[in-house]
């Protein structure tokens, strides 16, 4: 029987930096690529450089290893697998009833509504960025990227007939989501701790 897959994930917290401007963008994207440097190493991967599409855009495999990267004020995240990974970190928090409604559709909202507003949001928005990095195609793929399932560590969404399984993680009052293709796959963190979404931070 064939193994399972290895997704090797690092999280870390994000060093302080201006709290404006470019210099503070470029703190975090450097830090995130540290950060799936640190991931690399556990997993027997390159050192990088790790190649985009154009500065900021589509990840691009190395050396047969596919990356993805979440950078922001508190988080840094980076994942690599033998095949197309994504991650993606957010701060929980409630967000305006209109976005809630662009992002969740009626049938989302019902599957999620046993969950606390501000953490049921931030899951599904973190779900969804995951899913869309991982297929390489960002905010185009909003719309027909649909949550299927609520289930207390991970959410299943499906997208153009393709069903994901994103495992999420709890830091500080930050999410942290993780998915790949395929349904036989595991997961192994590093860097700071990571704990169930429901525990108190
Ligand atoms: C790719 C995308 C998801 C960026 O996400 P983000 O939350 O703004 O930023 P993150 O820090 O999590 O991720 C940024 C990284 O995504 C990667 N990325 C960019 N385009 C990508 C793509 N098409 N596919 C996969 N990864 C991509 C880059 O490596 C980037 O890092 P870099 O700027 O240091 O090079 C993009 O689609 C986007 O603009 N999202 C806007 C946020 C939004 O409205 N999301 C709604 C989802 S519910």
């Amino acid at each position: 029987m064939d193994a399972p897959l290895l997704v090797q994930v690092a999280v870390r917290r994000t060093p302080a930096a201006p709290p404006t401007g470019a210099e503070r963008v470029r703190v975090q994207r450097a830090h995130a690529r540290e950060t799936l440097g640190l991931a690399s190493d556990l997993a027997g991967g390159p050192a990088g450089p790790w190649p985009q599409e154009e500065d900021g855009g589509r990840p691009l495999p190395l050396e047969g290893w596919h990356w993805s990267i979440s950078h922001d004020a508190h988080l840094t995240v980076g994942g690599l697998a033998r095949v197309p990974v994504g991650v993606d970190t957010e701060r929980i928090q409630e967000r305006r009833l209109a976005l809630a409604e662009r992002v969740l559709s009626a049938e989302e909202r019902v599957l999620l509504v046993h969950e606390e507003p501000a953490l049921a949001f931030t899951r599904a928005w973190c779900a969804k960025e995951a899913v869309l990095k991982a297929r390489g195609i960002g905010m185009a793929g909003l719309s027909r990227c649909r949550i299927r399932a609520v289930e207390p560590e991970r959410l299943l969404l499906g997208l153009d007939g393709e069903e994901w399984r994103v495992e999420q993680a709890r830091v500080d009052d930050s999410v942290v989501a993780v998915t790949t293709a395929g349904a036989k796959w595991c997961l192994e963190w590093s860097g700071v701790a990571v704990g169930p979404l429901h525990a108190s931070p």
